[in-house]
């Protein structure tokens, strides 16, 4: 009976409604608050787009101004986690000091267990504000270099480049990055999004579930992607390899990492946008080899599995072009998709239902124990 039917891996389960972003694998379109993405992309930062996830409607000047200025006013860390930062091994994935952080600014925050869409609705873009400072003064610290305070005078994706390097590049990079934000911030019932979801759905606390949320995605079937791709595309090394190698990968019956997607399978709708950054990245950054191995690996896995890149696929390179370190990608992931995330949250305490689903047993019948 369809009762004891097994969906494994929840696939093509719908698991609960939620207004914040729809896909539509069918004609490989994703829309947030009704938004095409590309539109979202083409006409507004990210700071605009942020703003629409966690309301519903783009922001009028007047709240963008008051948004941005709290943004801006938030982006300092207390001491507590800094001290927390400096005492974590530096050979740790920068993953896990942004989990920490988080954990340790719950831990500070007496109010952790406030209800309410209000209280956590600050306590979402208090995280928004912060999680950039965590992710460069770890950085930092990590190439031996003093911490670069955030500077309230510059806008979300600038102040991420000030702080990793020092200097804010072209503002054709720094476009390019916001594409990369705004495409990342949302995408329904992903595994790090459902993740907070069931954390929330036990009237557990916001920094708990995106502590889980920072947890699901960094793993390589999800966010952690974007990272094995520039590291598969540096071992590839050469366009003219591209076939050779990828037969190789599937041989040995190795996923190849940055292509298939759960919900798309005829495409990710973020893939062209972000491909169009991606070129004009290279075009500044003398990256020309690494599109020739972007466009080979694509034809060479179109024909061989018929299966096409995701968001990840063109974001790897780029974000290796504008000079991240590569386990820098996936938390560049949590910079945007914390929005996402949290929107989420606040959703599910607005109706919430304990996730709590079954399973279907498979161990010794009952006996007794001897
Ligand atoms: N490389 C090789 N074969 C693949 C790939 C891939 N990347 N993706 C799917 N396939 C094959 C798979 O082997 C299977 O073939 P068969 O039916 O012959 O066994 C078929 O396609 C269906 O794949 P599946 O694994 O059952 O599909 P899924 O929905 O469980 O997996 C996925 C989706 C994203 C986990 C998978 O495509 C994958 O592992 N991709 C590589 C990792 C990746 O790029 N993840 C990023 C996802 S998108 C953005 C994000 O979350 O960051």
């Amino acid at each position: 009976s369809s009762d004891t039917e097994v969906h494994r891996g929840l696939a093509g389960v719908v698991a609960d409604t939620t207004s914040i972003s729809k896909v539509v694998p069918e004609t490989n379109s994703l829309t947030y608050s009704g938004y095409p993405v590309q539109e979202l992309c083409a006409k507004c930062s990210f700071e605009q787009v942020a703003y629409l996830i966690w309301h519903g409607e783009l922001p009028t000047e007047d709240q963008l101004r008051g948004f941005v200025e709290t943004e801006r006013s938030q982006r300092e860390l207390g001491s507590a986690t800094l001290e927390i930062l400096d005492r974590l091994p530096t050979t740790c994935h920068p993953m896990d000091a942004l989990r920490t952080a988080v954990s340790v600014l719950g831990a500070e925050d007496e109010t952790e267990d406030e209800p309410g869409r209000e209280a956590n609705l600050a306590k979402a873009q208090a995280l928004y504000a912060k999680l950039p400072t965590i992710m460069a003064a770890f950085y930092r610290r990590r190439q031996g270099l003093d911490r670069i305070a955030p500077d309230p005078s510059l806008g979300f994706s600038e102040n991420v480049f000030q702080m990793c390097f020092g200097k804010v590049p072209a503002p054709e990079i720094v476009a390019a990055f916001d594409t990369s934000m705004i495409l990342y911030a949302e995408h329904s019932f992903n595994a790090s999004t459902f993740a907070a979801r069931v954390v929330t759905s036990t009237l557990s606390d916001l920094y708990s579930a995106v502590t889980a949320a920072i947890g699901a995605l960094k793993g390589p079937l999800h966010g952690g992607a974007n990272e094995a791709v520039m590291r598969m595309m540096l071992d590839v090394g050469d366009a003219d390899r591209a076939v050779a190698w990828l037969d190789e990968q599937l041989a040995a019956k190795q996923k190849v990492m940055g292509f298939g997607h759960r919900v798309y399978r005829n495409g990710d709708s973020r893939v062209p946008t972000m491909k169009e950054a991606l070129i004009k990245v290279a075009g500044l950054t003398d990256g020309q080899q690494w599109l020739d191995v972007y466009q080979a690996l694509e034809q060479a896995m179109l024909d061989r599995k018929n299966i096409h890149p995701n968001l990840d696929f063109p974001s790897g390179p780029a974000y290796y072009l504008m000079g991240f370190d590569i386990d820098m990608f996936t938390p560049l992931f949590v910079l945007s998709r914390i929005t996402g995330w949290t929107a989420h949250i606040l959703e599910q305490q607005a109706a919430n239902s304990l996730i709590r689903p079954l399973s279907a047993y498979t161990g010794p019948e009952q006996r007794p124990v001897p």
